[in-house]
């Protein structure tokens, strides 16, 4: 772990405005501070009191917080409630019955909405189908499914009874999508036939197919297939059913099953710094609780608002911030199945306009692609665009650079919306540094400053705090009740890449590094350790290495990141075959070869961007590859680092020069 230091220029400043701050649900810095300080002063009451004031519960817990076993905290233990209720049942009798929960927007443009009392009857009709195929409480299954109101259908109705859903995103290969079905031990799989994206179908079933086909999956007896598009897919029978038939005939309400707050609501993959994706546990009770609090805190979210998450339900955001936050607490919310630039760049812009989107959160990554392709063509240029009924737009996934923002803030914000640049995690589950609308004054490319309750700090190799403006590690010293609870399967592995003894055992560690400015605002430096974060998406370079080793033609293999103006991060591959080292010609059939294969094994975003041949890589004389040198040569810089620790010099130089 190496500490990083950076140099903080930015010295804008952009105030909320008044309007706003006036009726924010937090409103000012003098109420932020009150409930900051209310978490301090008194944790667990803290936690308590909000918990109880957000969710319904079938039993209410008598304890807040458990740390006799830590790091594996548990919170409100001895409470019951049902996480499908919370965000459905509740809606009947509270005046929500007939507003639009989902505006669906189809990637050809259709839109379909369903309220609250359709959204409900149609889980549990699902639901109860499930049920009759005789899956119950602690049953695992797999979704695999495009972005659909179906999609959600099937998450909330796996929670209405309990099983314990892991959500695949539908980018991921066959071969990703097989691991993920064996180490969570799925006994069904909801998917859909084909996704359409982009006026292209991507067909889904046959995915599945193939994973089960590759073995270790003995424990699927069903497939539930929703049926999108209708193509042609292969088909067992006994084993799969279609989605609509499981519904049929099915009762319109379906009992929910009360479960324990600790109860796992979904396993989520996420990439580490070793080989193979950790499937993230979360709870029941503390995870939705924030998904629940941060949609007000975060979003301000109101009544009136129309909200608009562009996430994937594959990754956590689409978990946190479309499947549970919002309806939680009863927002009307876009889903939208496409991409931002199809059938043109203006799509985001038109969706807004339709809809009269109030809260728009995506990614930096689709606004430096939306900047580049605004350039382009003018006449999809936000500008064009009627998006006065935005009120706070939102960031995620990786840093936010100053330019980006500025545009963002300009062309998308009209300078009035706040933009709230998000802070977490899949294992945080939840917002955990950001601003609020209605209190922080935002500086372009800081995440600000933690929610209540959140105690993040900046620590060095010794887990000792670190003065202002001095970088270290991001860590977070108290538990917080959406955290992830352990790796399924594997509390080891849990306990040492979260809570490691360099740092005493008590802290979070976060993975990333970061700063901390004279205001004690946060900016967040990327990765500490081996993951990259490409469009977003993070990805462990060991992940893409074991890809690429295993194919025929490849003796070693090293992956670095590489800055990119519109993906973030890059992937750029050295590798050496088990022949010798190809011609130019050669090595670009290769290449393409290669990207293809990693596609296959993990799925296209994993694919390496530039991939260089050499008769070696850089090693120590104890035979550990350079990766810190590899990241130089990948960026095109000259090697000014000590370099005498190296076996073999000048393979650098060849490296360097392989374009
Ligand atoms: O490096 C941070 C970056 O994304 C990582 C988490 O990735 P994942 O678990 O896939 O979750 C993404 C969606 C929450 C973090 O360790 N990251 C996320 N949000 C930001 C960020 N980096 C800087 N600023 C952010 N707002």
């Amino acid at each position: 772990m190496s500490t990083i230091d950076s140099v903080l220029t930015e010295t804008r400043v952009f105030q909320p405005p008044a309007e706003l701050v006036k009726q924010a649900n937090i409103s000012g810095m003098a109420a932020y501070k009150a409930l900051y300080e209310e978490a301090e002063r008194d944790f667990e009451g803290f936690w308590g009191r909000l918990a109880r004031e957000t969710l319904q519960w079938s039993k209410p817990f008598t304890k807040v917080l458990d740390e006799s076993n830590a790091p594996f905290y548990k919170w409100f233990e001895d409470g019951e409630l049902n996480v499908s209720y919370n965000c459905l049942d509740v809606h009947l009798t509270n005046g929500n019955a007939d507003k639009v929960a989902i505006i669906f927007e189809s990637d050809d443009g259709k839109t379909t909405k369903v309220t609250y009392r359709e959204l409900h009857a149609r889980v549990c009709r699902f639901a109860n189908g499930i049920k009759a195929l005789g899956y119950k409480k602690g049953d695992r299954s797999i979704i695999y499914m495009p972005m659909s109101i179906e999609a959600v259908v099937a998450m909330q109705a796996c929670a209405r009874l309990g099983i314990t859903h892991s959500v695949v995103f539908g980018g991921f290969s066959a071969k990703s999508l097989q691991e993920r079905i064996v180490d969570v031990g799925a006994s069904f799989i909801i998917t859909a036939d084909e996704q359409v994206r982009g006026g292209r179908t991507i067909p889904l079933k046959p995915a599945v197919e193939e994973a089960i086909a590759m073995g270790g999956c003995e424990a699927v007896k069903k497939v539930i297939v929703y049926r999108r598009t209708g193509g042609n897919v292969p088909w067992v029978e006994g084993r799969d059913l279609w989605m609509h038939d499981v519904e049929q005939g099915q009762p319109d309400t379906c009992e929910p099953v009360q479960v324990g707050a600790e109860h796992p609501l979904f396993v989520l993959y996420t990439s580490g710094s070793t080989g193979k994706p950790k499937g993230v546990q979360h709870s029941s009770g503390g995870y939705l609780l924030w998904a629940a609090l941060t949609m007000k805190w975060t979003f301000d979210i109101k009544p009136t608002d129309v909200y608009w998450c562009t996430a994937d339900v594959g990754w956590v955001t689409g978990h946190t911030y479309i499947t549970y936050g919002p309806l939680a607490v009863g927002a009307t919310q876009i889903v939208f199945e496409g991409v931002p630039t199809y059938p043109n760049a203006g799509r985001f812009w038109e969706i807004i306009q339709k809809h009269k989107a109030t809260i728009f959160y995506t990614a930096p990554t689709a606004i430096r692609s939306l900047i580049k392709a605004a350039e382009a063509s003018p006449d999809h240029h936000p500008k064009k665009y009627d998006l006065s009924s935005l009120r706070i737009i939102g960031s995620v996934g990786e840093p936010i650079n100053p330019e980006a923002w500025v545009w963002y803030y300009t062309n998308v914000g009209g300078e009035r919306c706040p933009i709230v640049d998000t802070w977490w995690q899949t294992e945080t589950g939840g917002h955990m540094i950001t601003p609020l609308p209605g209190v922080t004054g935002l500086k372009p490319g800081s995440c600000t400053l933690p929610l209540p309750g959140i105690f993040a700090a900046i620590v060095d190799e010794t887990g000792a705090d670190v003065e202002l403006g001095k970088g270290g590690f991001l860590v977070v010293k108290r538990p917080w009740p959406a955290m992830i609870r352990t790796i399924w399967g594997d509390p080891e592995r849990f306990k040492k890449s979260y809570y490691p003894e360099e740092l005493g055992g008590k802290y979070y560690l976060a993975g990333d590094g970061a700063n901390r400015d004279a205001d004690g605002y946060f900016w967040i430096m990327g990765r500490i350790d081996d993951v990259l974060n490409v469009s977003g998406h993070r990805l462990g370079t060991m992940e893409v290495e074991s890809a690429l080793v295993a194919h025929p033609l490849v003796a070693e293999a090293a992956v670095v990141g590489r800055p990119d103006d519109v993906t973030g991060e890059a992937v750029v591959a050295f590798v050496v075959l088990k022949r010798a080292r190809p011609d130019d010609a050669e090595a670009a059939e290769i290449a393409k070869e290669l990207r293809n294969w990693v596609a296959k094994e993990i799925g296209p975003i994993a694919k390496p961007k530039e991939i260089r041949f050499g008769d070696n890589l850089p090693k120590t004389r104890s035979g550990k590859i350079m990766r810190r040198l590899l990241r130089v040569v990948a960026k095109g810089e000259a090697i000014t680092q000590d370099v005498s620790t190296l076996e073999n010099p000048a393979i650098l130089e060849q490296l360097g020069k392989a374009l």
